[in-house]
């Protein structure tokens, strides 16, 4: 219509003028295609922005997982190409990719192709798609052409927290951020367990590499209930122990047998890690320290600590105390006048409740989560 309007206009008129509209008429079309396209990238038209800092969207709820060809993914991660890649962990390599419909994905090959289990992978693979929740990244599809095992996430932009707490982190995480990511994940494990329509979904690898963020340090739990399929790729063997060292409950590598305790056992982990910055597990520390309770239980704190526990089971709080025991292991990057006393005071609580070496004492996620929203 724009063109045509141009040649008509155009039959009394000078040529060069005439030129010079039709191409700016032309760049303004494309900056329209391009605009379009832009918006598309960033994610579903109308889906929630994920991430108010990029504006990274979400997938669609509610929809079914879908069966991608080898040649979709291909298309998606420009034949997984070099610049594409993003990591690899201990499912295989990790690649981004931009779906049809402008979603960002993170695609998982498994590093062993394998026919084997290959129905009941489908069958996982299809009830794990179905949590979906704010806190949880979203299981998009997968492909099992070939034999393939290839798992399509939805893309989380800004790493995972075991990145943003490494020493080597030039900017490392403010107080509020912290908070933030721990409060999320709790939500995020209290969906799998407790809220989701399938019935109660252990995660298995609750550590921080599995916390996925944004930038605006919104955290979303990752790669849950798939541990399983890590090691070997079947799920015969009930009772041999996957996890990761320093996050495996003890009742869980005595017999094998989990539940959901043993999350909460991790998840109490992870909030000791995001309150000291230290990890889990650190062989550079003298033998008896390396775990990171019993490096907590070797300093002074540790006398602090349980008298900060007592306090607060007894219900004769002694502010005082156990804001000094609480202060004690706080990581010493963060600058002490932007923590918020009494959200630190909540986490130090719930970690030490969730790492009680008896799996019955252990808070559920639901209590985790009202202690840790709690602010003055
Ligand atoms: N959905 C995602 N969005 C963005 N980046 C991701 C996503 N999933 C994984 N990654 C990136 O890829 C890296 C490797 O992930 P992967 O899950 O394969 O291994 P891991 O988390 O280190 O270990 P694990 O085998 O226990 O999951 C992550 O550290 C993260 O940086
Ligand atoms: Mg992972």
């Amino acid at each position: 219509m724009l063109l045509g309007s141009k040649l008509h206009q155009e039959a009394g008129g000078n040529e060069e003028a005439f030129l010079k509209d039709v191409v700016s008429d032309l760049d303004r079309c494309f900056s329209v295609v391009e605009n379009h396209e832009a918006k598309g990238a960033s994610g579903n038209q109308g889906a929630a922005p994920l991430c108010h800092l990029c504006n990274n969207k979400s997938p669609r709820f509610g929809t079914q997982p879908i069966v991608f060809s080898f040649s979709k993914i291909e298309e998606a991660t420009n034949k997984f190409s070099k610049e594409n890649l993003v990591a690899e962990g201990g499912f295989g390599f990790v690649y981004k990719g931009v779906l049809s419909d402008g979603q960002l994905v993170a695609v998982k090959q498994h590093k062993l192709a394998s026919r084997q289990g290959d129905r009941e992978f489908k069958a996982e693979v299809e009830v794990l798609s179905s949590a979906q929740h704010r806190n949880l990244v979203t299981l998009i599809g997968y492909c099992t052409e070939g034999g393939r095992r290839i798992l399509v996430y939805e893309f989380v932009c800004n790493g995972s927290l075991n990145k943003h707490l490494s020493r080597k982190n030039p900017k490392p995480l403010d107080w509020p951020s912290r908070q933030n990511i721990a409060l999320g994940a709790a939500r995020g494990l209290r969906y799998l367990h407790e809220e989701c329509r399938i019935g109660c979904i252990v995660h298995r690898d609750v550590r921080p590499n599995n916390i996925l963020v944004t930038h605006d340090f919104t955290a979303l739990v990752g790669d849950f209930g798939l541990a399983r399929w890590q090691a070997r790729g079947d799920t015969a063997e009930q009772t041999r122990v996957i996890g990761t060292i320093g996050y495996v409950a003890p009742e869980y590598a005595e017999t094998g047998q989990i539940t959901e305790k043993a999350d909460v056992y991790s998840f109490g982990l992870v909030l000791l890690e995001i309150i000291t910055g230290r990890p889990a597990f650190d062989s550079y520390q003298q033998p008896g320290q390396q775990h990171l309770p019993d490096w907590v239980s070797f300093s002074f704190s540790s006398l602090l600590l349980r008298l900060c526990l007592i306090t607060f089971t007894d219900c004769q709080a002694t502010p005082f105390l156990a804001a000094r025991a609480a202060h004690e292991l706080l990581d010493e990057r963060i600058d002490e006048s932007s923590v918020d006393e009494y959200e630190l005071i909540n986490m130090v609580t719930a970690a030490s409740l969730c790492i009680q070496k008896d799996p019955s004492k252990r808070p559920k996620m639901t209590q985790v989560c009202s202690s840790l929203a709690v602010t003055l």
